[in-house]
């Protein structure tokens, strides 16, 4: 099939280049032209495992091309995906611009009949508002063209989004047109292990299931950092709590790893936009609320952690910082709980040594760049140097199994403070280390 990928972002780049892998001919388009001009010179803007190779590969087959022409990329499509942000609005609403945007420059530029899959997420009716700005545009044009909007909200995740995109758990298809549907089936016929994993539905329903997807997993993290923070009270070890209840099948081990917080770029806005749409049809979703507040307090949590040590002031003192990134597996940064824990930190006078294996360009050039107390290091161990605390803050495998040894040795201070439950209390006391972790209290 011949597809344009509009907005070539985490989720079009790693869409368009999936579906080249299966031999279907794709632009992606991007108003980025900075952009546009890495992608076609080989460097690929974005970290994510799999993903370099993949786009060099059908670039060089000449199944994958990349352009800032939009009119160029509908003219050599049938189908076309909207694959541009929709970032949280002031009123916590998702931002539509720039899916409107992208549904008037279909209109003004397609040159024949054509499919429109909407893939970014949006708030239930934003099919329907798509569809009303392609039809003015054509109308203005006083064409008869013909086109159809399909929902297709995608659920890959940052860090293994090739993988989830080739292995979807499902696909959802919002559409209740045959023929789009059969289009879509057909597309998607190479990834799928069984027919069951095409999920049929209409449009304001596949809008709506993507909301409910990520509100979910949100609630389970935010519910469970709540029994984190009531175990440490009551003087419970909430890594046994979460063994004991996950091992019930309705549960599940999974979402339910205590933390500093959930970001990225879905959960925190996604959970705002759907507060936000279910305000503007009058009712007040309390449960969403609470997950969302309660992730914001998470956040704080480490902070909070380091003062009780430390004290308020943090003059003179040094921390070092494992993980920039909000999670790992990728260079992404928005929403991370690092940036708030070091600007916290920072605000009180520390200085922070901080490594992360890949996200560091990304802290040093944008989120954390106004920041000149801190100093990046090129790897693990030489952030601890001549540090008071240890900050673990993204679970990134290579943290996973260190040399205690030498972070007793590097470190001057002896804590080591985990966002992320990775390590044993009693072996960190063999190296004379303390250890606060989230969930269990310190006696
Ligand atoms: P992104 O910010 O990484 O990329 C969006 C891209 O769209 C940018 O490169 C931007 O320049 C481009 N763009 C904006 N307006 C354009 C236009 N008119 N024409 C062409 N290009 C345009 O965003 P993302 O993370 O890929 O997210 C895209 C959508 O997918 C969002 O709705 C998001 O909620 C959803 N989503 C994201 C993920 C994820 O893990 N990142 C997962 C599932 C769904
Ligand atoms: C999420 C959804 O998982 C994905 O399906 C959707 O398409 C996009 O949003 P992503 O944001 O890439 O994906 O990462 P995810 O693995 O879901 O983690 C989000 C945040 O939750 C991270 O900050 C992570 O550290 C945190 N998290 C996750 C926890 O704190 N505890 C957990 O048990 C799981």
């Amino acid at each position: 099939m011949k597809i344009a990928m509009i907005g070539t972002g985490y989720v079009g780049l790693v869409t368009g280049t999936c579906f080249a892998e299966t031999g279907n001919d794709v632009i992606c388009v991007d108003v980025n032209e900075k952009k546009i001009s890495e992608l076609t010179a080989g460097h690929i803007p974005i970290y994510e495992p799999n993903l370099s190779d993949m786009v060099k590969n059908n670039y060089a087959r000449g199944n994958l091309a990349f352009t800032t022409d939009i009119k160029e990329a509908l003219n050599k499509a049938n189908i076309c995906f909207i694959a541009v942000g929709t970032p949280m609005g002031e009123d916590g609403s998702a931002d539509l611009q720039y899916v409107l945007a992208a549904a008037h420059e279909i209109g003004r530029y397609m040159s024949h009949d054509m499919y429109v899959v909407d893939k970014s997420t949006v708030p239930v009716g934003t099919g329907e508002r798509v569809r009303a700005a392609i039809a003015e545009e054509l109308k203005k044009r006083g064409s008869t063209l013909k086109f159809d909007i399909i929902s297709n909200p995608e659920f890959l995740k940052e860090g293994n989004a090739c993988a989830d995109f080739m292995t979807p758990d499902r696909v959802i298809i919002g559409s209740e047109n045959p023929a789009s549907i059969d289009v879509m089936k057909e597309l998607y016929e190479p990834f799928i292990r069984s027919r069951e994993v095409f999920i049929i539905m209409d449009v304001k329903s596949a809008e709506l299931a993507k909301y409910a997807a990520n509100a979910m997993l949100a609630t389970k993290i935010s519910f469970i950092n709540e029994l984190a923070n009531i175990a440490e009270r009551v003087g419970a070890d909430i890594n046994k709590v979460r063994h004991g209840i996950g091992s019930d099948r309705r549960i599940g081990y999974s979402f339910i790893n205590p933390g500093c917080g959930y970001g990225g770029s879905c959960f925190p806005k996604d959970v705002q936009a759907l507060i936000k749409t279910s305000s503007d049809y009058g009712y007040e979703a309390r449960l969403l609320q609470a997950v969302e507040a309660v992730n914001a307090r998470q956040k704080k949590i480490l902070g909070k952690k380091i003062v009780n040590v430390f004290g308020d002031d943090l003059t003179g003192k040094v921390f070092a910082v494992w993980g920039l990134a909000f999670k790992p597996g990728t260079d992404d940064m928005r929403e991370a709980p690092s940036i708030s824990l070091i600007r916290e930190l920072t605000s009180r006078g520390a200085k922070i040594k901080a490594y992360d294996p890949k996200a560091v360009g990304t802290a040093r050039g944008f989120y954390l760049k106004d920041i000149d107390a801190i100093t990046y290091t090129e790897n693990k161990y030489a952030a601890l140097e001549q540090a008071d605390a240890l900050i673990l803050v993204t679970e990134w495998k290579e943290f996973q199994s260190p040399d205690f040894m030498e972070i007793q040795k590097r470190l001057r201070g002896k804590y080591i403070f985990d966002g992320r439950n990775q390590y044993k209390v009693k072996t960190l006391e063999k190296f004379g280390l303390s250890y606060i972790q989230m969930g269990v209290r310190v006696e």
